[in-house]
């Protein structure tokens, strides 16, 4: 099983970034659990951070044909992107959308979510877990298939 793990703007400054918010763990430290549950697992997996939407599609499109799955925090993108709601379209690959905060219970603006229709499952609000806990969902649905 391939697995894409897709970061948007501002999460490369995990730890510093509203720690009261997103906690204190860094972008290197997730980058880390991440590999060593890929690692424990058994499944291999690409972590991709960009700041820039148009990277985010170009990452989305090249992982057609390559990945069988998608884990993606589209970060402020979420609430504003159609581009990438229609990249994960194009390409059709299982997706799971991942928030470390729980949006729902923040301001009105990040109540929308664009991408929210192109992915199978949204988990939020459990921190850098909610990462694996999509990892695990895309590998137990992978496998049923
Ligand atoms: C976030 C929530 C978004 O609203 C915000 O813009 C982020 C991070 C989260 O992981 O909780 O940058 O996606």
């Amino acid at each position: 099983m391939k697995i894409l793990i897709i970061n948007g703007p501002n999460l490369n400054m995990l730890g510093i970034r509203e720690p009261e918010i997103y906690g204190r763990e860094t972008y290197s430290m997730l980058c880390d659990k991440i590999s060593e549950y890929s690692f424990e697992k058994g499944f291999y997996c690409e972590i991709f951070q960009s700041n820039h939407e148009g990277d985010l599609v170009d990452k989305i499109q090249q992982a057609y044909g390559k990945f069988d799955g998608i884990v993606i925090n589209p970060a402020a993108y979420t609430h504003t992107s159609i581009a990438l709601y229609d990249a994960l379209k194009s390409v059709g690959i299982p997706t799971i959308e991942v928030h470390i905060s729980d949006v729902t219970k923040r301001e009105e603006f990040r109540q929308i979510s664009y991408v929210r229709p192109a992915c199978e499952k949204t988990i939020m609000g459990h921190g850098t877990n909610g990462y694996l806990e999509a990892i695990d969902y895309l590998m137990d649905t992978g496998e049923r298939k």
